[in-house]
């Protein structure tokens, strides 16, 4: 045993913590299981120093990038998908006092203007390609207008793209919040409420996470990058940093049908309307977000994946480097140890806990595995990896 349990007790504490944790930028979208704010913290506090490097190879919404930058450590995080880049960098980004108060006055205008019986201009490139599937019917046109509407008053605000991001980023969180899985659709006016709130929330938010990130006295770089993390040993920018202490991250779960890039409208049909809102090209199905499909095949591609990305990982790994990875399982009884191989063949040895391994029940987890009812996948486990030496 390396990892003393008298060494984490306040990380194992945050690994089975159920409370809601937000605060500062994490609550700019719900990305798809995304780790507890709490867990990154306590893992990034525990393992590492101010200024040490954090990688997270499959970023999602940047949970391990804010809370790193919170800490005052690097961090690099690579994801797939450009939605998940685009969260993480707004979410990353910091804004002064000046554009926080310039974005709560042009909100309070801007608003005033939205009505589901003017005319919207309608964005018929994203139209043509699909992005607004599902968008057009009895309770969910007036949301489609107001939110294309919301997008010509952000592209012809003259605002910064920083600013403009941040915008787009609002109204994905609050159409999230009207489309994403709702039993109803809330009204046009509704949803005009819940945008102001959104927006005066983040505004809230990114006051707090600008202000604590700039009490930094060294520079910190936070880095998202819209890349396969088995790129990762051919990124020329961590030159210049060491190798990092810390490789914190939550890679898609096999068997586990997550939606990262859909809403399901009514919780049925699904829509591709969130990269339309981030200006964010897509263009690909479910397999290529959770790398590799459900079935036999699927699965082997899947387990290919990960064994590539973790070998391109342990490239840029060195001794001291702790991988610590937050997974779930369709059929745990062979996957885990099919995941334990691949791990091992990239170069990693598992290291355990008093000899075991840490597991935490997952409550009210939106995702779907191959059987229906309580599937071993509402259950996630911690594993810790070092190179082999
Ligand atoms: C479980 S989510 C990560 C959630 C993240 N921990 C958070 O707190 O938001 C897994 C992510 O892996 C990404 N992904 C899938 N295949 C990838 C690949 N080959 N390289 C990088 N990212 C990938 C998906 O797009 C998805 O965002």
């Amino acid at each position: 045993m390396i990892i003393k349990t008298s060494d984490i007790n306040t990380f194992l504490e945050a690994v089975n913590d159920r409370s809601h944790v937000s605060g500062y930028t994490h609550d700019f979208y719900n990305y798809p299981a995304r780790f507890s704010p709490l867990f990154a913290r306590e893992a990034i506090k525990t393992f590492t120093k101010p200024e040490d490097l954090v990688i997270d190879p499959f970023m999602g919404g940047g949970t391990t990038l804010v809370e790193a930058n919170l800490a005052k450590r690097n961090a690099i995080g690579f994801d797939i998908s450009s939605l998940a880049y685009f969260i993480s960098k707004v979410k990353t980004t910091p804004l002064s006092s000046g554009e926080i108060s310039f974005i709560e006055k042009w909100t309070d205008k801007s608003i005033k203007k939205l009505n589901c019986q003017f005319n919207s201009y309608r964005p018929e490139i994203w139209i043509d390609k699909g992005y607004q599937r599902n968008l057009s019917n009895k309770s969910t046109w007036p949301i489609r207008k107001l939110m294309e509407q919301f997008i010509n008053e952000i592209e012809s605000s003259g605002a910064t793209i920083k600013i403009r991001h941040f915008l787009r980023c609002a109204l994905l969180k609050t159409g999230q919040w009207a489309l994403d899985s709702t039993k109803e659709i809330p009204s046009a006016q509704l949803f005009r409420y819940k945008l102001l709130e959104i927006i005066n929330q983040m505004c809230a938010g990114a006051e707090d996470y600008s202000s604590m990130v700039k009490k930094h006295e060294n520079e910190i770089n936070i880095i998202p990058i819209n890349k396969p993390s088995v790129e990762i040993s051919r990124f020329k920018k961590l030159k210049h940093f060491d190798a990092p202490k810390l490789v914190l991250t939550s890679p898609p779960y096999p068997g586990v049908h997550v939606l990262y890039h859909r809403w399901q409208i009514h919780g049925r049909r699904e829509t591709p309307a969130p990269f339309w809102i981030a200006d964010n090209l897509d263009g690909h199905g479910l397999t290529h977000y959770a790398m590799g499909g459900r079935n036999q095949k699927g699965l082997t591609n899947y387990f290919q994946n990960i064994e590539d990305t973790f070998n391109a990982i342990a490239k840029v790994c060195n001794s001291e480097t702790l991988i610590v990875q937050m997974l779930a399982f369709s059929e745990p009884e062979w996957q885990l140890p099919r995941y334990l191989e691949a791990m091992e063949v990239a170069g990693f040895q598992e290291k355990l806990i008093n000899e075991s391994r840490i597991w935490r029940e997952v409550p009210n987890r939106k995702w779907y595995t191959q059987k229906k009812g309580n599937t071993p996948s509402s259950k996630e486990v911690v594993l810790f990896h070092k190179l082999t030496s």
